[in-house]
């Protein structure tokens, strides 16, 4: 057992705890990666949602951010962010607020991968007046929106849109398939794709003589392993700034890189079981099982001891609203968890987890108490 911060000790559980240092590290070592390839990050800042972690992933405030929500695009340009890529694809009943960010003087992108989007944008445009900032959606590998890099189409809309006076500002790919990559060498596979199909797809809208700067790909397993950016711009990634059990699977971390855990208590013995009752169920661990259908499945977490050390196949097996329940591996027994103990639970996967929580204890590297409020809504 490592030692123990004597505050952790007394907060109430169950919480989410960001280990800051890891947390530090690595966001440093993906920003180096990607600078070293001559490229730059656009991070995605969904995974924790919070002003006080963006800080520290994005110290410059012009530098380019991603986000999945509109309260986050809000929530950042209050902070004084102003480069933001909201990456999801857009309906017209949102334009509302995307034009008051703009209007703010936010450099507000929004995403689309069909002419009815495109339609509703400058429908929206013409009667208010307004230039939207746009990417184009490419789909890399199958796995969810996006046109096809070589569909003719994406060269249709660009030019409707350019017609109408809106800018192409980019295409944007996100590599979600590398996820279920089998091998590091699978994963490589899948950035070179994913960079292959956002070549093409802006050489569609090139040939019409349209700009569209920027080339943006990305997801952290592929960010981690890709190998050749050129001509790519940009590169984006969420998970990365604290991992999680999933990235481990893959290859992409170590441990004891994952800087996010529950912390939780135990709170009842099922002797005759083996089992060990916890304070935290799927409302504070989330329902992901991403783990299950990869090499090794840690049911909803990972158990590690009070001073975050990794317990060896001790998983939480099965969840309940308030309750998780640990089904003790051969070898342990219920009296290694006394009631009261308390001990930490690595996630599966760090987006969904984090959002069961409306804020994050930080263990800061001086051994100091922060709190980081999240960002909610959408
Ligand atoms: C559009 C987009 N870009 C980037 C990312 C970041 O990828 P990751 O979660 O692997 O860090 C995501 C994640 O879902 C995404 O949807």
């Amino acid at each position: 057992m490592t030692d123990v911060v004597p505050w952790l000790e007394t907060e109430q559980t169950p919480f989410l705890l960001i280990d800051q240092q890891r947390f530090l590290t690595n966001v440093e070592r993906l920003q180096q990666r990607i600078s070293a390839l001559g490229c730059q990050l656009r991070p995605h800042l969904k995974t924790l949602r919070a002003v006080d972690a963006a800080r520290y992933i994005l110290p410059d405030l012009s530098s380019p951010a991603t986000v999945s929500t509109l309260a986050e695009a809000e929530a950042f340009a209050d902070a004084g962010y102003t480069d933001l890529l909201y990456a999801v694809g857009i309906s017209a009943n949102k334009l509302d607020r995307v034009r008051a960010l703009l209007e703010r003087g936010v450099q507000l992108h929004i995403l689309l991968d069909s002419l009815t989007q495109a339609e509703a944008v400058i429908s929206y445009g013409r009667q208010h007046d307004v230039v939207f900032s746009i990417f184009i959606e490419i789909d890399c590998d199958d796995h969810r929106g996006g046109l096809p890099p070589t569909s003719p189409l994406i060269g249709h809309i660009a030019q409707r849109l350019h017609r109408n006076g809106m800018t192409i500002t980019g295409v944007m790919s996100h590599s979600g398939g590398s996820y279920s990559a089998k091998t590091t060498a699978e994963i490589v596979q899948a950035a070179e794709q994913e960079c292959v199909a956002i070549r093409q797809a802006v050489a569609q809208i090139r040939q019409f003589g349209i700009a569209c700067p920027i080339l943006s790909v990305g997801s952290t397993p592929t960010a981690h392993f890709a190998e050749d950016l050129s001509q790519i711009t940009e590169v984006r990634a969420g998970v990365y700034t604290t991992f999680d059990l999933v990235m481990y699977n893959l290859g992409v971390c170590a441990l004891n890189d994952i800087a996010m855990s529950v912390v939780t208590t135990v709170i009842g013995h099922n002797a005759e079981k083996n089992w060990v009752l916890v304070d935290a169920g799927w409302m504070a661990l989330s329902r992901d099982r991403g783990t299950a259908s990869q090499h090794e499945d840690f049911g909803y977490g990972l158990v590690c001891d009070e001073g975050g050390v990794p317990l060896q196949h001790v998983c939480v097996t099965k969840v309940n609203q308030e309750h998780g329940v640990i089904a003790l591996p051969d070898g342990r027994t219920v009296q290694e968890f006394p009631i009261g103990t308390q001990l930490r639970v690595l996630p599966n996967h760090a987006c969904a987890t984090a959002a069961m929580h409306q804020h994050y204890v930080v263990l800061t590297a001086t051994g100091e108490r922060e709190v980081w409020p999240r960002i909610l809504g959408w």
